[in-house]
């Protein structure tokens, strides 16, 4: 028997109608490493905000473990205090004392089977109370070099695996870094991977969640205008920017040593670079999604030679919004001689049909001019301009502008006639403007996430293999700039080091201010 198109169904066809506000079912979340800033910053006023939103079960439970000597009214002031200072939505008493009847605390260190042990009672405990129904997330919110250990407690007390015979979950959460290199990622993937299997282990790219990163796929997919000028015919290159104007001060115990390029580009750029850059997937099922991503970082290679298609530099003391601040050699923390870069830029090549020859320039740093972080398509020139060459003095390359944030939209940059007698062109923008387009605010990143955690949605969370290409491509630059040379000073409130400048100049081309 022959098989009718309408019997056919795309097996990556998701049919679920995504209008509809997705509540997670029951289940109970796990935070290792809770006294840490991101749990106090962005994962508690999450939480809440989820709880605010409706999108939490009922019986919802948190459960923090840390050494701290707390108790669990001095974890629930934590939390509390967290949510009243951080939270995006606002407070509401009755949102609280429901979210509060589910919080927990189990005080011990990731060496200690019997709190391992406890942890597993009070899970336990949770499903009776709480209807936890089984279902539970473990976020481990700590260093890597502490995933195997804990990785290993988990299995050892039966909490890493649901019953058998039932749909039940368990899942893992972990943070970047994910490994320092390709083959320490590789390490840490198989441990991650012996205890939970990879449908069950979710990496956090906080990037991800953002809504704006979201929209790419949407302007790319959901339009016709733009899809047919994606290519290497049209695109002259693509810019990649993220510039963030805060420094280092606190932060030495994680980036010194680490820096820039491991720090956001092994992760945000490259992924940022692979939505731009992706095939249409055959659909959003995140299998099919995923496909298309790893498919052009298998792709994607950093352009030689590294002395002219890279740049690095380091911010030293210098003037921002008016304030002195102190350059990273005199941050607290920070080796006197560290050569920890800054700032990072490098070039990379998409080797497909559709970008051979087109450039991707991809920078990150510290205590820049700004906070932005945005991605420019910029085109070619018109092959043929029909008309006096002064009427285009002031005409330059057509760009279409992603913002990811702040200002969050989309600017569009083309020539148009200044008003006047004369014929004289010049660059205007069109812009859309989330916050004019539409009323409601966005979501922060780390409650779509957690929320995808708990719904089992893994389409915005890399996978090992997507870690793993990144570092593969970075490795390369990484170990050309540990063999010679060191960072090139830029003072703060610069747009980086001259050095960077430099390496786009060479190709006649130069960098955005945004
Ligand atoms: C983190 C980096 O992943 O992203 C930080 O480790 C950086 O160094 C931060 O400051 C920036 O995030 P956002 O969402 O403020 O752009």
């Amino acid at each position: 028997m022959s098989v009718t198109r309408k019997q056919w169904r795309n097996p990556l066809r998701d049919d679920r109608d995504k209008r509809l506000p997705r509540i997670a079912g029951p289940c109970g979340l796990v935070i290792f490493g809770v006294t840490g800033d991101l749990s106090r910053r962005k994962l508690m006023p999450a939480i809440y905000d989820l709880a605010n939103r409706g999108l939490l079960p009922p019986g919802f439970a948190l459960t923090g473990f840390a050494r701290r000597d707390w108790n669990g009214e001095d974890f629930s002031k934590v939390v509390h205090d967290a949510v009243r200072e951080h939270a995006r939505t606002p407070f509401r008493q009755d949102v609280w004392d429901r979210l509060a009847e589910g919080l927990r605390f189990v005080q011990g260190s990731f060496d200690d089977d019997e709190a391992f042990d406890r942890l597993a009672e009070t899970v336990r405990e949770l499903d009776e109370v709480r209807g936890t129904g089984g279902n539970h997330a473990f976020y481990l919110s700590v260093p890597p070099k502490a995933f195997p250990l804990v990785c290993r407690q988990l299995a050892r007390s039966g909490l890493s695996t649901a019953t058998t015979g039932t749909d039940q979950w368990r899942r893992v959460v972990i943070e970047k870094p994910f490994g320092h290199d390709l083959h320490s990622a590789q390490d840490l993937n198989r441990i991650v991977n012996e205890v939970f299997p990879e449908e069950s282990v979710f990496r956090i790219d906080h990037y991800l969640g953002k809504e704006t990163v979201q929209n790419i796929l949407a302007l790319r997919f959901a339009n016709q205008l733009f899809e047919p000028l994606w290519n290497a015919h049209y695109v002259d290159h693509v810019q990649i920017t993220m510039a963030e104007d805060i420094g280092l001060g606190g932060r030495a115990g994680y980036y010194d040593g680490i820096g820039a390029a491991r720090d956001v580009i092994q992760n945000h750029l490259l992924q940022l670079l692979a939505l731009t850059a992706m095939e249409e997937p055959v659909s959003f099922h995140p299998k099919a999604l995923r496909t298309e991503k790893v498919k052009v970082l298998a792709a994607t290679r950093p352009m030689a030679p590294f002395t002219e298609t890279t740049a690095r530099g380091q911010y030293t003391g210098g003037w921002q919004g008016g304030q002195k601040v102190p350059g990273l050699l005199d941050e607290g923390g920070f080796a006197s001689d560290s050569v920890t870069e800054t700032y990072a830029a490098m070039t990379m090549e998409v080797n497909t049909r559709r970008w051979a020859g087109v450039p991707f320039y991809l920078r990150s740093g510290k205590r820049l001019g700004r906070r932005v972080t945005e991605i420019a398509v910029v085109f070619k020139r018109a092959p043929h301009l029909p008309f006096d060459a002064t009427a285009t003095e002031e005409l330059g390359e057509n760009a279409l502008v992603i913002r990811v944030q702040p200002d969050e939209g989309v600017t569009m940059r083309f020539g148009s006639k200044v008003p006047g007698t004369a014929m004289q062109i010049r660059d205007v923008t069109m812009d859309f403007g989330y916050g004019h387009a539409f009323t409601e605010d966005s979501p922060e990143a780390y409650e779509r996430l957690l929320l995808d955690v708990l719904l089992g949605e893994p389409s915005l969370f890399p996978m090992n293999e997507e870690v793993e290409l990144s570092w593969r491509i970075l490795d390369p630059v990484l170990a050309s700039w540990h063999a010679e040379g060191v960072p090139e000073p830029y003072a703060a409130g610069t747009w980086g080091p001259p050095s960077a400048d430099r390496m786009l100049a060479r190709t006649g081309r130069h960098w955005r201010r945004p």
